[in-house]
């Protein structure tokens, strides 16, 4: 099941506020998804995540086959038990994972053989096996598999009449998830996915027919897929409020906070992107005024917190209270510079707390202001404030 209700529509752009109802609870829109792969949105406890304020987090439906696999998923009655989490959970088709493989796989019209990145069996997955194992995950939001089409292969650009080769057949696939979805009744909802490349004819057949197969919600994907940041939102003025207006849209795998904005502009309702975690991970910390290298020494011994008007419990710990509205709980610049150098655990932690509770934040506040009518002063703030450097 999936209820898509639209609140409010932004009269300068094609910005809207809605909310979203799936199986396992509400969504507010626009929204980002934090990315969990294996079941685990690296080093974050589920209940950080509530704390956060995350509504939905992703799964992966080609990890959680290769393991723990789906004999142990079933036993679990699915993803939302074995990880404990107990909201809506979206799940990728596998057919951007599968892509990833690069030379280990074929590609047919039937599907895609490949050898298993874990011992090496020769396994295959196609829209009915991706449609049976995201029906065992129980996924609120199911995804069909698709092929996103590259923007270059060992520097040759994709052309005109590749593009449309790979998009007529995720269009092909679409149908047979589509079918496979049904014959499983699958409770939940199954979003199609634009394709089409750089090429907005193919875009616009792409989403045509898809449309004509009246899906509860669509996705593009294709997007941040090694092309210029011009490529890319060229694609985002041109295709999401081509969509159904009542029908919820997601941008598969985008990208920065600036990004995120531009998307909300351009009508689109929900995001996700590795960008907050692995960032984290690599010492990139986002901030209300730019992002932050921890691993410069200039930070050494600086004893302000990451981000001084953030309220995550890296910045604010227990208390909440920011450091520009004096709160002195969080933990320095200097702390979280010496827990990279020494490797420690509770660096990447922290820092992963810190870069979702931002994206979070930032869609809290896109929220806010659709809902106040003042989106476009919102953007040229959250312009002006990342540009300030932090
Ligand atoms: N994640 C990022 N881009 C894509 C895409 O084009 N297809 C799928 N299935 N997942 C994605
Ligand atoms: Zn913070």
């Amino acid at each position: 099941m999936l209820q898509f209700d639209l609140l409010k529509t932004d009269p300068s752009s094609h910005a809207r506020r809605g909310t979203l109802t799936l199986n396992h609870g509400v969504v507010q829109t626009p929204i980002f998804m934090p990315v969990g792969t294996y079941g685990t949105v690296k080093g974050v406890m589920p209940r950080s995540l509530h704390e956060m304020g995350a509504q939905i987090i992703l799964g992966n439906t080609f990890h959680l086959w290769m393991r723990p696999g789906l004999d142990i998923m079933k036993g679990f009655g699915g993803l939302h038990q074995f990880e404990k989490w107990d909201k809506p959970i979206l799940t990728d088709s596998g057919g951007f994972q599968v892509w990833s493989l690069g030379e280990m796989r074929k590609i047919t019209e039937e599907g895609v053989t490949f050898a298993s990145p874990v011992n090496g069996d020769k396994l295959f997955m196609s829209p009915e096996v991706s449609m049976q194992i995201q029906t065992i995950l129980n996924s609120d939001i199911v995804m069909q598999l698709d092929e996103c089409t590259p923007y270059e292969t060992k520097g040759h650009l994709t052309t005109e009449a590749e593009a449309r080769k790979s998009m007529e057949m995720s269009r092909r696939w679409a149908v047979r998830s589509k079918d496979e979805f049904a014959r499983l009744e699958n409770p939940n909802a199954l979003f199609g996915i634009v394709q089409g490349g750089m090429f907005e004819n193919l875009r616009q057949e792409s989403l045509e027919a898809l449309v004509e197969m009246d899906f509860p919600g669509y996705a593009i994907g294709g997007v941040s897929v090694g092309e210029p940041k011009e490529q890319m939102l060229q694609i985002m003025a041109h295709t999401p409020h081509r969509l159904p207006a009542h029908k919820p849209r997601y941008l598969m795998g985008v990208g920065t906070p600036e990004d995120l904005v531009q998307g909300v502009a351009d009508g689109v309702d929900m995001f996700d992107c590795v960008m907050p975690t692995r960032n984290a991970r690599n010492g990139t910390v986002f901030t209300r005024f730019g992002d932050l290298k921890l691993r410069n020494a200039r930070h050494k011994n600086d004893p302000q917190p990451l981000d001084t008007s953030c309220t995550c419990h890296a910045c604010a710990g227990a208390s909440g209270v920011s450091w520009d509205q004096g709160g002195r709980d969080g933990f320095s610049r200097a702390y979280m510079h010496h827990l990279d150098r020494c490797g420690e655990m509770l660096g990447p932690m922290l820092t992963t707390i810190h870069n979702l509770h931002y994206y979070l934040n930032l869609m809290r506040e896109v929220r806010e202001s659709l809902d106040a009518g003042q989106f476009s002063q919102f953007r040229a703030q959250f312009k002006s404030d990342r540009a300030r450097g932090v």
